[in-house]
């Protein structure tokens, strides 16, 4: 087994003074972005992007021109040897041949830790379908850093799709790390946070509620954390349209939320603020999308500077014969990989996706 690089796969596979220092970075990246214009000068970073998105792309690569590095790569896996059928394996293997770092977004739970087994580079979690969004959350504790001035003791409501929207996932993974956290889940029924991290939450104990009503929980928050109805990661039309509109932050009940309150949203949005709120001095979300970037310069030249322990790639161990439990796995797609879960006994947590399965 080879030794891994640095990667950012899961924010919490790297401790919380690594996470700081790249808060601290990103900000003097902000105040001075012309002292690192060279500092990337000949590195190459390849982006793979199997799936849709506008931000997350075009910060990553903003970010590489701003440090003086180039890129390559996707952003239709329909122009790419992906629609000949070639898998992730082969793929990933061939352009961290050529490229000094690598950051994927793909559909598939657990698809950016299926590539890293095999890359010959370091590489960055874009977004791996409903699971986690690592940098999306490095962005938003740079906003609530600069914005709040500080991580602690912060009441964040999340509120929309918990059940499919990885942002959520990762935010509360990570906000957990911080003192005095509590969080307020506001959600249908149908769109709960999973199982797994309502068992971290407990097993850490960390406090939280789970709401129904936005109206009712508002007034708490400092934070509130909206995101949109996942329709690409619902089963049918039907289910998506029961769940559609279901939150709409408007200006009427921005009146009941306190004044420091500051809203984000790691957008794209659909409905779910009224564009009303836009004009509110509480609404964060344009500014946040601009935090992203610098965040992503100081992970960029934290990675290639190799500044930080890799973490293990593989914690647990093979299970040749048991399948992970959760149908949207990366095992279930790429059949080579090797089945790897932690823990023991009767419940094993699949090291792809995090899903518990029973044995
Ligand atoms: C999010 C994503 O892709 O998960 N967008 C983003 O990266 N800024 C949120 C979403 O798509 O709803």
């Amino acid at each position: 087994m080879k030794e891994p690089f640095l990667n950012l796969i899961d924010l919490n596979d790297h401790p919380v003074s690594w996470w700081n220092k790249l808060l601290d970075f990103a900000h003097t990246i902000r105040e001075h972005p012309e002292y690192y214009a060279k500092s990337c000068d000949g590195k190459i970073m390849g982006t793979l992007f199997y799936e849709p998105s506008t931000r997350t792309q075009m910060s990553f690569q903003t970010a590489m021109l701003r440090l003086g590095g180039t890129i390559i790569g996707f952003d239709n896996p329909a122009t790419s040897s992906v629609a000949k059928g070639e898998n992730i394996k082969d793929t990933t293997k061939i352009i961290s041949g050529y490229a000094d770092i690598m950051v994927m977004r793909h559909p598939v739970e657990g698809s950016v830790k299926a590539a890293a087994l095999t890359a010959d580079c370091p590489i960055i979690n874009a977004g791996d379908g409903g699971h986690l969004h690592p940098t999306q959350t490095l962005t938003d504790l740079f906003t609530l850093k600069e914005e709040k001035g500080t991580l602690k003791n912060l009441t964040i409501g999340c509120c929309g799709d918990l059940k499919n929207g990885r942002t959520v996932h990762s935010l509360i993974k990570a906000m957990s790390c911080y003192n005095g956290t509590r969080f307020v889940l506001i959600s249908t029924k149908e769109l709960m946070i999973p199982n797994y991290i309502r068992d971290m939450l407990n097993s850490e104990g960390i406090p939280f509620r789970e709401v129904t009503s936005l109206d009712d929980a508002i007034a708490d928050l400092d934070v509130l954390y909206m995101t949109r109805i996942q329709r690409e990661r619902f089963g049918t039309e039907e289910e998506y349209q029961a769940q559609k509109g279901a939150y709409i932050l408007d200006k009427e009940k921005m009146k009941r939320a306190r004044p420091d309150m500051i809203v984000l949203h790691p957008l794209p949005r659909v409905d779910e603020i009224a564009v009303e709120v836009d004009d509110d001095k509480r609404a964060m979300y344009f500014e946040q999308a601009k935090y992203g970037m610098f965040i992503r310069m100081a992970l960029i030249l934290t990675i290639l500077r190799g500044d930080g322990k890799p973490a293990k790639l593989i914690k647990g161990r093979e299970h040749k014969h048991v399948k992970c439990s959760n149908p949207a796995c990366v095992t279930h797609r790429e059949t080579y990989l090797p089945h790897l879960f932690e823990g023991s006994g009767d419940i094993l947590i699949c090291e792809y996706c995090d899903q518990r399965t029973l044995i």
